[in-house]
């Protein structure tokens, strides 16, 4: 059953960048977009690159590998090549901790 986990905390993951984390198996990344946290999978849906090493802009992260765009807030596809939406994970912050549920 998914629970909250500390994964990370905030000074991990300054404001624009995001980071590799892997948890029960799984592998996701935690973003921070001008102070939110986001966290959501960590390979891309269209050919398992690593979703870390892509470019954040925004909401709007790029895969490296064949620019394909989602949105870290939705999960949902905004461009080709993937088709298929990345999971994203309910995160809470408490004091300095970074929690996902997963
Ligand atoms: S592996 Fe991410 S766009 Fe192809």
């Amino acid at each position: 059953m998914a629970q909250y986990q500390k994964i990370a905390s905030i000074s991990e993951i300054t404001d624009g960048k995001m980071k590799e984390f892997k948890v029960n198996g799984k592998t996701i990344v935690i973003a921070n977009v001008t102070g939110e946290f986001l966290a959501f999978d960590g390979i891309c849906t269209h050919a398992q690159c690593a979703l870390a090493g892509g470019f954040l802009d925004g909401y709007t992260l790029t895969c490296y590998c064949h620019g394909g765009q989602f949105d870290v807030k939705s999960g949902e596809v905004l461009s080709p090549p993937p088709v298929s939406p990345i999971n994203i994970y309910p995160v809470k912050v408490e004091s300095d901790d970074i929690l996902v549920e997963i």
